[in-house]
């Protein structure tokens, strides 16, 4: 399998490193949007939605890329929805051919989700899009879990 872009080494560090000083959720949250995003393509716009404490809704913690007019999703609503509702992540190679997708702009071409889960909890998910057609790889999609598993053992 070929690599991902994505140098989960460097992003898990720092997030290691942020939560021994103490950082707030919110700035562990923007460390790994930042840091994901800075990997470039095809990680263009990355969002971290993660449920409210009904588990009912996805609500935007922080994100680095293009904004959004989804703050909050209800469960099954979108790709993100969908995902969390079944339970999996979800790679998307044309959003244009599913449904639900829900549009936060016109240049997205597929989408990346991969959930955080702290054993069978799902705490929210990282969201990325990507304005190149199939952008991602499996490899994309096991670097970004290391980096949601990285999250899930420090939020
Ligand atoms: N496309 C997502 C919504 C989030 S925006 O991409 C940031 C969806 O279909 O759920």
């Amino acid at each position: 399998m070929a690599e991902s872009v994505l140098r989960t080494e460097h992003i898990v560090k720092a997030l290691h490193g942020a939560f021994c000083r103490d950082a707030e959720r919110r700035e562990l949250l923007q460390i790994a949007a930042s840091s994901i995003r800075k990997a470039g393509e095809p990680f263009t716009s990355v969002y971290l939605y993660m449920l409210d404490p009904a588990g009912a809704v996805l609500e935007l913690e922080a994100f680095d890329g293009r904004e959004t007019e989804h703050t909050r999703i209800p469960l099954g609503r979108g790709l993100c929805g969908r995902a969390v509702a079944e339970g999996r992540n979800l790679n998307v190679p044309d959003v244009a051919r599913e449904p639900d997708y829900l549009a936060c702009n016109l240049d997205t071409r597929s989408e990346l989700i991969v959930l955080v889960r702290r054993h069978d909890q799902i705490l929210g998910q990282i969201d990325v899009d990507s304005d190149a057609p199939a952008g991602f790889s499996q490899a994309d999609e096991a670097a970004l879990q290391e980096v949601a598993d990285a999250l899930a053992s420090l939020l």
